[in-house]
């Protein structure tokens, strides 16, 4: 996607030193763009713990590369036991995201039938890029088939603007390009549908506020930033025309894990009648489960988020953090929920669309039905 008109994804290796993978800093973002050089694992790993590397897709990609440049760190005599190291240490980094996991397994699995060291780092190299050049693609496919559920709904309402909502980033920022929710957006945008996107702020780590408002602003999108408690006010009064969000894990048989709030935004949804949609590339399905809430493990964050609000200060400009509680004051800060599968009206794949349900997904995944089920 573009910032100031150049084209950029969210990690990329270093066309001048390929055992160098260059990031863009979301820390940094909306006050400033800036990149991040990543040189070993260990960095792939302060990377996604700290976030300046998150989304479910974009875990994904980095966590491929950080098995890349794990494989420049292992020893050749001890590459193997080193490797399995390094590939917990970056499992350990975030629990939610199913992506994770995903693209460490998928690249460990490619190196097993490698025959020596150097080989690996090879195969390693190109299987993380594979891993990206994948994301970015289902994602555009995924813009793809959900810009024609926003086409229906702008002839539906005879060409007026469709009022999209959206929760947390699950945009180009989120993977490696385009994104999973804004993808439709971007297609539907591009090919001249009047769109407008209401922007949850998504406390605590205002990541709707932050980023997807930054990137729908760089791309021309109409959207306007809400506090989070805004969407149930919204759809009452028929300013909704449909919910559309990404997910960080979707079980076997459809309950999606989002950020923290979606649930209640799709039970508001469900109240007022106003389409609930979730986006997503095939790796961010977890087949082995089929019971979101017992068995998708949720992200528990410090505190410290909620009790602290940080950003830049209007008197002076510079970054500050302040305490808006009493300084006693407990809080909790689990990052993710789940909304059950009868709450989500579709699924939008690289595949196509498709019910919230087992049927559904293996009718798109039919190479699903005996593996892991
Ligand atoms: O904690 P984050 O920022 O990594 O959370 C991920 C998200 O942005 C979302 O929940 C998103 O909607 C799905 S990830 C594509």
């Amino acid at each position: 996607m573009k910032v100031e008109n150049t084209s950029y994804r969210t990690i990329w290796l270093s066309t001048t030193n390929d055992r160098i993978v260059r990031i863009i800093n979301q820390l940094a973002l909306p006050h400033r763009f800036e990149t991040v050089d990543l040189r070993s694992v260990e960095d792939a790993c302060f990377a996604i713990e700290q976030m300046q590397v998150r989304g479910a897709g974009l875990i994904g990609a980095t966590a491929g590369f950080g098995i890349y440049l794990a494989s420049l760190q292992a020893g050749n005599k001890t590459f193997d036991q080193d490797l399995i190291r390094f590939a917990e240490k970056l499992k350990s980094t975030r629990p939610t995201a199913s992506n994770l996991a995903w693209a460490v397994d998928r690249m460990l699995d490619k190196l097993s039938s490698c025959e020596n060291p150097d080989q690996k780092r090879e195969t390693a190299k190109a299987e993380a890029q594979r891993i990206a050049d994948e994301d970015a693609e289902f994602c555009r496919k995924i813009g793809r088939h959900g810009k024609k559920i926003i086409a229906e709904a702008s002839t539906q309402k005879g060409g007026d603007t469709i009022h999209i909502l959206t929760h947390c980033n699950a945009g180009w920022l989120a993977f490696v390009d385009y994104g999973s929710a804004t993808a439709p957006i971007y297609a539907a945008h591009d090919s001249g549908i009047e769109v407008h996107v209401w922007v949850d702020e998504t406390r605590p780590r205002n990541q709707g506020a932050s980023l997807t408002c930054w990137e729908l602003g760089q791309h021309g999108v109409p959207h306007t930033l809400v506090t989070d408690n805004l969407g149930g006010h919204l759809m009452q009064r028929g300013l909704v025309d449909m919910v559309l969000v990404g997910t960080d894990r979707t079980t076997a048989n459809g309950d999606v894990a989002n950020k923290i709030g979606t649930y209640l935004k799709a039970l508001a949804a469900k109240d007022n009648n106003v389409p609930f949609y979730v986006a997503l590339p095939s790796s961010t399905f977890d087949f082995t489960i089929r019971d979101g809430i017992k068995d998708i493990p949720i992200e528990e964050r410090s505190p410290d988020e909620v009790t602290l609000v940080s950003g830049l200060s209007s008197s002076n400009g510079e970054w500050a953090s302040v305490r808006h509680c009493p300084p006693q004051t407990k809080a909790k800060n689990w990052g993710f929920d789940v909304t059950p599968a009868r709450l989500v009206d579709k699924l939008i794949c690289e595949r196509g669309i498709c019910d919230a349900s087992e049927e559904g997904i293996l009718g798109l995944f039919p190479e699903r039905k005996k593996s892991e089920l």
